[in-house]
């Protein structure tokens, strides 16, 4: 029988999963040698960062309003707004990478051997490693307002 809970749950997980694996695979990109292909890969990736980032807020939501257990019980959660500022905070950091991202695509139209310089590649580097180590707060924020703390 349809549950929404349990859909809008497994809608949650997924784009979840997505959206860390898209984090993964801009770590993997973001090398010193970034160049060429390799760097409009990281630009499309980071497309879908953003439609992933969208589509845990949508579903996220969705669950507050329609999941079962109420609105009420998640805002009055300290572990919620928790998760929402950490949240919140991933997506602000993301922000000077995805500008960096564009600035390099357009550099790499005009000029095909363009490669990003090591000092601007580094700090985008820095901010990926920032967002990578609040996003491990999300889960734990998570498991513990799902459970009325
Ligand atoms: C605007 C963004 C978000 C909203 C509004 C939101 C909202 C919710 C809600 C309402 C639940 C159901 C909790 C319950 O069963 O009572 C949930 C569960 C969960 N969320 Fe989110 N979420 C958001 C973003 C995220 C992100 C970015 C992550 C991970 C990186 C995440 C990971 C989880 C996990 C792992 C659970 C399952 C917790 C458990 O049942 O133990 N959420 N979320």
């Amino acid at each position: 029988m349809f549950n929404l809970d349990l859909t809008f749950a497994i809608l949650h997980h997924l784009a979840v999963f997505t959206l860390v694996g898209i984090i993964a695979a801009e770590f993997v990109l973001l090398r010193p040698g970034l160049s060429g292909q390799r760097l409009t890969q990281l630009a499309a990736i980071d497309r879908l960062y953003g439609i992933a980032a969208g589509l845990v807020i949508i579903i996220g939501i969705a669950r507050v309003f329609w999941g079962g257990k109420g609105w009420e019980f998640y805002v009055g959660s300290n572990m919620f707004w928790g998760k929402m500022l950490a949240f919140l905070v991933v997506g602000l950091l993301s922000v000077p990478p995805t500008i960096a991202f564009s600035r390099w695509t357009s550099s790499l139209a005009a000029d095909p051997a363009f490669a990003p310089p090591p000092a601007e590649l580094a700090r985008s580097r820095r901010f990926l490693h920032a967002e990578v180590l609040i996003l491990v707060l999300i889960p734990i924020f998570a498991a513990a307002m799902a459970r009325g703390y």
